[in-house]
């Protein structure tokens, strides 16, 4: 466990620069201003969403509007129960503890957190064998944010104790946008608007490959010789690292083109769509399923995953007879594969 002190350069200090989500950034300073105002501390958050939608930094964000210390762990590593009460007996009066990961904590120490959550008091066991006894710890009242990309696998007990639960939602390009620029304000680097909101289009909603994707613009700026970045510094990057125009790479292709080849469009159960395309059922769930479901290129029905009309469009193969997941098998049309870079055209 470590004290943050100081914020990574990128994440936002406050609740007013931190872009996008609206409704949640108003009910948190609804709740954060009547904590001030009672001098209580703050309640518990579950913070829940894909990677990279801004969990973490949003906790950031609330310790510093509480102006108070946030403590970082994750689930994986909290084993025992004894591993989390001591993490919680040293907290201070309204200190925030953020547990990334939450879904993955174990058992034992999920159960010293529920009273630790109700009541800030922990009953810990000292000693073994027959002189094991157990003692009681009141703890100074905290808060805890949890934070989780599935929050499907939350215990209803563990879930039921926070006060607030908020799912973090994909962003829009504007967003995106801003995200770009400020980063580049950060990093002293001249941007057109126009750029910054061609690499917003294609980072799927998400800040964390919108500035990722910045940072491999700024490396192609960098060996051009560009003094700032401009719309064909971008679409050069994106031909690069074989991004189209909707943001896809390579790995969702692949996952739409196998469901459209050899599942005939689907729908394909998870587990057979992961075994063919031999990746773990976890990381497509997690990582590529929800932008693709998002951006309406796959669905999820009681059969598994189909692909789209627009899935087919969007890869250039043309849907031979009926609509949508009739088992009709598909047949790649002859520009397939041409209109995932369309948009690069006349770029360079
Ligand atoms: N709303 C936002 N405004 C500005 N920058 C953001 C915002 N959300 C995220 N970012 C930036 O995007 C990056 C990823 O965010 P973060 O690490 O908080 O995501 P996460 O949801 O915790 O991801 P994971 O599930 O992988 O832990 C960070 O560098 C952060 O600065
Ligand atoms: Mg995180």
């Amino acid at each position: 466990m470590k004290e943050i002190e100081s914020l990574p350069s990128f994440r936002p200090d406050s609740l007013d620069e931190y872009v996008g989500q609206e409704e949640i950034k108003k009910r948190l300073r609804i709740a954060l201003q009547a904590a001030k105002l009672r001098s209580e501390p703050l309640d518990h958050v579950l913070l829940a969403g894909p990677p990279g939608l801004g969990k973490t930094t949003l906790a950031y964000v609330i310790a510093r509007e509480l102006r108070k210390n946030i403590y970082i762990t994750s689930g994986p590593v909290i084993e025992r129960g004894g591993d989390i009460a001591a993490i919680l007996s040293s907290l201070e009066e309204g200190d925030v503890l953020f547990i990334d990961e939450i879904h993955r904590m174990s058992k034992p120490a999920e159960e010293v957190l529920y009273s630790a959550l109700e009541d800030f008091q922990v009953d810990v066991m000292i000693g073994k064998g027959p002189t094991a006894r157990s003692v009681r710890i009141r703890l100074k009242p905290f808060t805890l944010i949890g934070a989780t990309t599935r929050s499907g696998l939350l215990s209803p007990p563990l879930r039921n104790r926070f006060g607030m639960i908020f799912e973090l939602d994909f962003y829009s390009v504007d967003e995106l946008t801003k995200i770009v620029e400020r980063a580049c304000q950060l990093m002293n680097i001249p941007i057109e608007r126009e750029a910054a909101w061609l690499i917003a289009q294609r980072s799927r909603g998400t800040p964390r490959t919108a500035l990722r994707l910045l940072k491999r613009v700024r490396d192609v700026a960098t060996v051009r010789r560009e003094e700032r970045i401009t719309p064909n510094t971008v679409l050069r990057t994106m031909d690069i690292l074989e991004i189209d125009s909707l943001g896809l790479d390579e790995m969702d292709r692949k996952i739409l083109r196998t469901i459209i080849e050899i599942y005939d469009g689907g729908p394909v159960g998870l587990e057979a769509l992961a075994a063919t395309l031999n990746v773990e059922i976890d990381t497509l769930k997690e990582v590529y399923e929800p932008y693709l479901l998002r951006s309406g290129l796959l669905v999820r029905t009681s059969r598994g995953r189909a692909a789209t009309d627009l899935a087919y469009q969007h890869l250039g193969y043309k849907r031979v007879r009926g609509g949508l997941f009739d088992g009709y098998p598909a047949e790649p049309s002859e520009d397939k594969g041409k209109n995932c870079s369309g948009s690069l055209e006349g770029a360079s």
